[in-house]
């Protein structure tokens, strides 16, 4: 089984092809526009125990030819976007993120172009293979995907699964053995349900107990009060929406955003093991651990500023999604994952074609999503007004539509105003 991956020298690639040990991936192909990053990714993974054998493709369509899985984990933009992306808006005085808010509409803009033009060519040159897509915003990114590709683009996010996990570790469960029900569209979802192997329902339990929604990430960023106020566990990128005037405050105050301390360190990362290639997996472990380790560090700061345990660390992670999806297509498992995918019946109110995150069932034939208990209207309108933003961004890239990207901007929840979204819209478009 031959592995692709786009984004070739991703700094999460050495994480990808580690969880491949002892999998049935004979023969991995990476493709990057950067050769200095894939050179540095190379030397990483030479350090690692030995895996399926790497090579390196020179354009788009020698990487995707004959491929049976491809990973598109591209940054279009790199890093560099992502600065602007977050810098822009909150010029303007509203949430600048990378997925989240206007931040993630001109990632969005920016991005389903290059992943359209991905779709065609797997369609073309590899029309059996899936394309399992954490190329962020991954909602969005995957909609427009599968405008091509259909049921055979299937998106990932690691962050429902590491609730689902803490949650379970902190209401006493085994997170290996809960049944659960998520629901919503990418970094917009929500827990309603948690069962024990026994079937009991774990959730009112957990939302009564302020010691425990106190032992994990998701219980102290919102906190108790809300979360029982909500009856439900919320994803943490939903903390943006909930708290918007304290993570606003948060992320100004910081100083620097998100995107300019990843510039910064992964620069100094790639920069370095370029210089000195025996290093180079030292060096990446421990630019890794510094980037977990912040990871929601305004969120947190907004939230009583708490350091992240290894319980919030140990998520599941990006590999073992990806990895989890394509055993259980390859293997015809029926594992249960959640995913992004055609919403179908799911959500009655949201188009048949539109991408949601929901609990999948996975085999051969792909990811199919299982039936939910109906939303509250809260969350549904939440939803609707997101996959409304969602769609407009889509129609923006695919038309270069500038009333559709206004729209995108200005009907997003996150920007108060259409006169800020018509300035971020000139803003973005000017030289950097
Ligand atoms: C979580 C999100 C991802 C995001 C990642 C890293 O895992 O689900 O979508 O890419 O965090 O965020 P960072 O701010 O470190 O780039
Ligand atoms: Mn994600």
């Amino acid at each position: 089984m031959r592995l692709t991956i786009l984004g070739g020298g991703g700094f999460r690639v050495p994480l990808v092809y580690r969880a491949l040990a002892g999998s049935e991936v004979s023969g991995v192909t990476l493709y990057d526009t950067d050769p200095g990053r894939i050179a540095v990714i190379r030397s990483v993974l030479g350090e690692l125990p030995a895996g399926p054998p790497v090579r390196v493709a020179r354009d788009l369509d020698e990487a995707v030819r004959g491929a049976d899985f491809v990973f598109s984990a591209m940054r279009v933009g790199g890093t560099a976007g992502r600065v602007r992306d977050e810098a822009v808006p909150l010029a303007e005085g509203v949430l600048g993120q990378e997925t989240v808010g206007a931040g993630g509409i001109l990632y969005g803009l920016r991005t389903i172009p290059v992943a359209l033009r991905v779709a065609e060519r797997v369609a073309a040159l590899a029309p059996g293979a899936w394309v399992i897509n954490f190329t962020n915003p991954a909602g969005m990114v995957t909609q427009a995907m599968a405008s091509v590709l259909g049921p055979r683009v299937i998106g990932i996010c690691d962050s429902p699964v590491g609730l689902v996990r803490r949650a379970a570790r902190a209401a006493g469960a085994d997170p290996d053995t809960v049944a659960y029900d998520y629901v919503g569209l990418n970094h917009l979802g929500w827990l309603r349900s948690l069962r024990d192997a026994a079937g009991r329902e774990l959730l009112p339990g957990l939302l009564a107990d302020s010691a425990a929604l106190g032992s994990f990430e998701e219980g102290r960023l919102f906190g108790a009060e809300w979360l029982r106020a909500l009856g439900s566990l919320p994803n943490e990128y939903l903390h943006y929406y909930y708290f918007r005037r304290e993570t606003l405050a948060a992320v100004r105050a910081a100083g620097e955003t998100r995107g300019a301390f990843l510039e910064r360190q992964q620069g100094e990362f790639f920069d370095r093991a370029a210089r000195e290639p025996d290093r180079a997996h030292a060096l990446w472990e421990a630019t890794r651990r510094g980037r977990e380790e912040t990871y929601l560090a305004e969120s947190r700061a907004a939230s009583g500023g708490w350091q992240r345990d290894s319980c919030d660390l140990d998520g599941g992670g990006y590999d073992q999604v990806a990895l989890a999806l394509m055993r259980a297509i390859a293997q015809d498992r029926g594992t249960r994952l959640i995913l992004n995918v055609r919403n179908g019946a799911t959500v009655p109110a949201l188009d048949p074609e539109a991408i949601i995150e929901t609990v999948c069932e996975v085999g051969a034939d792909g990811a199919r999503p299982l039936p939910s208990a109906a939303l509250g209207p809260a969350e549904l309108g939440l939803m609707l007004q997101l996959k409304a933003v969602e769609t407009a961004t889509v129609e923006a890239a695919l038309f270069k539509d500038r009333e559709a990207a206004l729209r995108a901007l200005a009907l997003h929840p996150l920007v108060d105003s259409p006169a800020v979204a018509a300035r971020i819209l000139e803003r973005a478009a000017e030289r950097p």
